[in-house]
């Protein structure tokens, strides 16, 4: 498989500024070469370029909108345009309102491909606000509704069908913040959440063979990886931190189990947020599970 990463360079989605730096602190931790030691081919197609953040007020519930739109029908493109040429993208955030465009354009090559989708989004948050749900207005709330239709014009359809998923192909795990509101929608969408109360009795590895159950090489398997999924603990540097993440061994084995499967051929690194980090550290963290991702394991195992 050949990789491309692509950078969205915005932080257009968010309640704090500073997930525009997210591309390059993934860089500087060395994320490109890190996967190339696991014997892929990389290639850096550098970053899609969109609208300044304006840093407005939400109008109607939702925060730059039109910038937002703009933002992810660039990602989108870019992201599209990798997996026609049988590549594995690699978005490099860039807020979690990204995952519009990633995931739209995942579905629209799944749809053409006649290929089976199946969605992990790792999360603190359900990211299934809609305008009117919202207590913030910021999009990257929103994804998960959009894209299964929960949402306005300019950013849902754009895989060319609304809803752009089917609520069924996704699996959330880590979740530990959701909004009154969202928490109906949630549950009227039928969403498979493995909250961290699931988490703290089932543990990771039960929680990821559920998550995992049913793939077959015919599954595309997507990960939207948001860098708050894990403890603020051990990942300082995001803009939403919500106590009680997965500690760095459970992040560990999660993304180990994801890479045992064989399937993954998306990725999404969002939420990162270099003016709230120390030291990259937790840049340098993202990077050290992605390598896991791609499938770095201490000793050889058979039969896993
Ligand atoms: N639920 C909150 C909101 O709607 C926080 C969303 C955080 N999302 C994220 N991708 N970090 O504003
Ligand atoms: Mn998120
Ligand atoms: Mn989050
Ligand atoms: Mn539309």
């Amino acid at each position: 498989t050949q990789i491309t990463l692509i950078g969205a360079p915005t932080d257009i989605g968010a309640g704090a500024r500073g997930a525009s730096m997210g591309p390059e602190a993934l860089r500087v931790a060395g994320l490109g070469p890190v996967i190339e030691a696991q014997g892929f081919q990389v290639k850096d197609r550098g970053n899609v370029q969109g609208p300044a953040n304006p840093w407005l007020p939400p109008v109607d519930g939702y925060r730059h909108l039109e910038e937002v739109a703009a933002w992810n029908q660039a990602v989108h493109d870019a992201v599209h345009e990798e997996l026609t040429l049988g590549r594995l993208p690699v978005l490099l955030g860039g807020d979690h309102c990204l995952g519009i465009g990633s995931i739209s354009a995942v579905a629209r090559h799944c749809r053409a491909a006649g290929k089976k989708l199946r969605v992990l989004w790792l999360d603190a948050h359900a990211d299934f606000n809609t305008n009117t749900l919202t207590p913030t207005g910021n999009t990257h709330g929103m994804p998960v509704a959009c894209l299964c239709g929960y949402g306005p014009a300019a950013i849902t359809g754009m895989s060319g069908q609304t809803p752009d998923i089917d609520p069924a192909c996704i699996r959330q795990i880590g979740i530990r913040s959701v909004d009154p509101g969202e928490k109906r929608l949630v549950h009227e969408a039928g969403l498979e959440v493995f909250d961290m109360r699931y988490l703290d009795e089932m543990g990771m590895r039960a929680t990821m063979e559920a998550a995992l159950a049913d793939l077959d090489a015919d599954t595309h398997l997507h990960v939207s990886f948001d860098v708050d999924f894990l403890d603020p603990e051990i990942a300082p540097g995001v803009g939403t931190t919500v106590p009680g993440g997965p500690t760095y061994r459970e992040a560990q084995l999660c993304m180990e189990m994801i890479a045992d499967t064989g399937l993954m051929r998306s990725l999404d690194v969002v939420e990162l947020n270099p003016a709230f980090d120390v030291r990259n550290k937790t840049a340098e963290l993202a990077v050290d599970l992605i390598e896991s991702l791609f499938g770095k394991s201490t000793l050889v195992r058979r039969g896993a």
